[in-house]
């Protein structure tokens, strides 16, 4: 049964639906995907139709596999129906550890309404309520230092800085790590 989430609307923004991704996302992904930002800041590229169906076809296969759940994320109009606003993804390669790591983009038209937050902020809750019987006791955010507009989703959905992460290639600067932990986890002093 696919997921299907929602997040109000909310600080001047609209009411987000996440759900998963599916061909029919193939144009406005290559078109979000021409903006040089989202290109400079993400590993993959998608420039045309064949590398969009190969994306979907991975997201697809991520959520058969359990290791990698990522919803479109669209912004609801008046009238029904949405445009794509972003992508949010939880990724577990070890299903069955304690850890997970969430990832997102904003497409560059929406940028600035606290789409990447609110997407996050769903997406977390979702994972702490629907996984915690599988384990997932905190997830992991990591950006490059210089990724201040990161930093700040991170800071608005509650994952909180832990530490620097050194570069490693591919990522020619340092990092950081933020975590958020489920209900109960650690207390910091
Ligand atoms: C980082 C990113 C996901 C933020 O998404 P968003 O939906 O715009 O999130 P917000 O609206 O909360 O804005 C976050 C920050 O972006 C910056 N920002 C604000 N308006 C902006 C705009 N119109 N365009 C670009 N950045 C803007 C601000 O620093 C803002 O922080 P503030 O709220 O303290 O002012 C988005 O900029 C993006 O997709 N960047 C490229 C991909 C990327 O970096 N992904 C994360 C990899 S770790």
């Amino acid at each position: 049964m696919p997921v299907v989430l929602r997040a109000e609307a909310a600080d001047g923004g609209p009411s987000l639906l996440l759900r998963s991704w599916t061909d029919s996302d193939a144009d406005a992904l290559v078109e979000a995907y021409r903006d040089p930002v989202l290109r400079a800041w993400t590993r993959l590229g998608v420039p045309d139709a064949e590398a969009a169906a190969h994306w979907v076809e991975v997201q697809r296969a991520g959520w058969e596999s359990g290791t990698r759940l990522s919803f479109a994320v669209l912004e609801e109009e008046p009238g029904g129906g949405g445009r794509l606003a972003g992508n949010v993804v939880l990724k577990r390669p070890e299903p069955a550890g304690p850890a997970g790591e969430v990832g997102y983009w904003t497409a560059a038209h929406a940028r600035g309404r606290g789409v990447a937050p609110r997407a996050l902020q769903v997406l977390t809750d979702w994972v702490f309520e629907s996984f915690a019987a599988g384990g997932v006791e905190y997830l992991e955010l990591m950006h490059q230092v210089d990724n201040t507009a990161s930093c700040r989703v991170a800071e608005k959905a509650g994952y909180g800085f832990e530490r620097i992460l050194p570069a490693v290639p591919p990522f020619p600067r340092d990092g950081h790590l933020h975590l958020r932990w489920a209900a109960g986890g650690p207390v910091r002093g």
